[in-house]
Formats: structure tokens, C-alpha cells, sequence
């Protein structure tokens, strides 16, 4: 079976959750293809597909909102996860008290869970490293407004164990329920 892990970043911390993904999804005997969603070449050539991106003001990454809404008949069809990188820091509440698992989920996500039903999709913490060169408007007005930025703990606050955790648990699901006969069987 062949998994397509497509992924949107900015800086590079979603791809590192892509990659991980789909190491842990071959250590499991699959295939993965681990591919930014804005480069990926004839998607219905897989079995299943993983796609993530990082939340930035409150959307998911257009590269894979656009991969998601353009091949929305193909994921519908076939076994599709969904994951974000977003909070940074360590707190699972936000200074309200909200849980910062459902305050990242970004805005598109009704509309893409209404367009093909994901298997499952996951939050995870990202990263943030405020020296790295600026992209976006948002990113660059930060750049002018120290006390903004100091408000964005920086750092790595990637959960290994709960990515190789999301992985695994896709891995069996795919083991247990093929997502389509092989050809000539
Ligand atoms: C300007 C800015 C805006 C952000 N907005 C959000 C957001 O709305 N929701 C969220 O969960 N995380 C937000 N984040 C955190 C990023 O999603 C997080 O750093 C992510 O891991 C970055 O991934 P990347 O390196 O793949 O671009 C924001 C970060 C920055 C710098």
C-alpha cells in the first residue's frame, strides 16, 4: 500500500512532522511518500493519504487547502488524515482557559471534514524560531512589535512520541482495512 504524506510549512517544522510520519509509517512496511503538497505529481496513484500543514492566523497553509479542495473526490474516497502544527509552548489551556488543541483547529477545517470525511485528524505542538528570517506580512509586522513577538514562546515543542503515536495508530487502521483491492486480485 502506498501512503501519501503531504505537508505545507513555512519554516520547516511541519515538514520535520511529515517526515517523521512517514518514517514511522514504512517502519511499518508501507510505502510513503513524503511530498509538499504543492509539488505532488499524479495523487491517484495512492492508496491513502496523510496531509498537514502549519495554522498561522487561524488557517491552514493554502498549498494544502488548495490540495485538499482540489482532490477532494480522490480523499473522499479513499483512507485521508488530516493534521495541523500549531500551539507553541507547553500549555494544553490558553490564558482563557480554552483548550488550545481546538482553538488551533484552523477555519478551513469544517468545510475540508464536510469535503472528505477524514479518518482522523490531529493537532500537534510546532515550533517557532523567532531569529529565522521573516515570511509573510504577519511574520514581518511581529518583526516591528517586540512585544508580540515576545508573546510567541520560541522554541521546539514538537511531541515526538505523540506524532509516532498518530502514525501507528494509522499504520493498523490501514493493516486492518485495505483501502483498495490490489490490482488483479
Ligand atoms: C505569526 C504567527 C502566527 C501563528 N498563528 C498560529 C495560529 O493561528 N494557530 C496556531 O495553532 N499556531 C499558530 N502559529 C504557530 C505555528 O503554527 C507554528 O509555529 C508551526 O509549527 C509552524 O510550522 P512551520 O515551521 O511548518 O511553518 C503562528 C506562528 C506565527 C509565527
Amino acid at each position: 500500500m502506498k501512503v501519501l504524506v503531504a505537508y505545507a510549512t513555512r519554516h520547516g517544522a511541519t515538514a520535520g512532522i511529515a517526515e517523521r510520519i512517514g518514517e514511522r509509517l514504512r517502519s511499518h512496511g508501507l510505502e510513503a511518500d513524503v511530498v509538499p503538497a504543492g509539488s505532488v505529481k499524479d495523487p491517484a496513484r495512492y492508496d491513502a493519504y496523510v496531509v498537514g500543514a502549519a495554522a498561522y492566523m487561524f488557517h491552514w497553509l493554502g498549498d494544502a487547502t488548495t490540495f485538499v479542495r482540489r482532490n477532494r473526490e480522490l480523499l473522499a474516497g479513499r483512507p485521508t488524515w488530516l493534521f495541523t502544527s500549531g500551539p507553541i509552548g507547553t500549555d494544553l489551556v490558553d490564558k482563557d482557559g480554552r483548550d488550545v488543541m481546538e482553538t488551533s483547529i484552523p477555519r478551513e477545517f469544517p468545510e475540508l471534514r464536510a469535503a472528505v470525511h477524514p479518518r482522523g485528524e490531529q493537532v500537534f505542538f510546532g515550533a517557532w524560531d523567532p531569529t529565522a528570517p521573516p515570511v509573510g506580512m504577519a511574520e514581518r509586522l511581529m518583526r516591528l512589535m517586540p512585544a508580540a513577538r515576545s508573546a510567541l514562546p520560541a522554541g521546539d515543542f514538537r511531541d515526538w512520541p505523540a506524532i509516532d503515536a498518530w502514525a501507528d495508530a494509522i499504520a493498523a487502521e490501514l493493516a486492518a482495512a485495505p483501502a483498495r483491492m490490489p490490482v488483479g486480485a
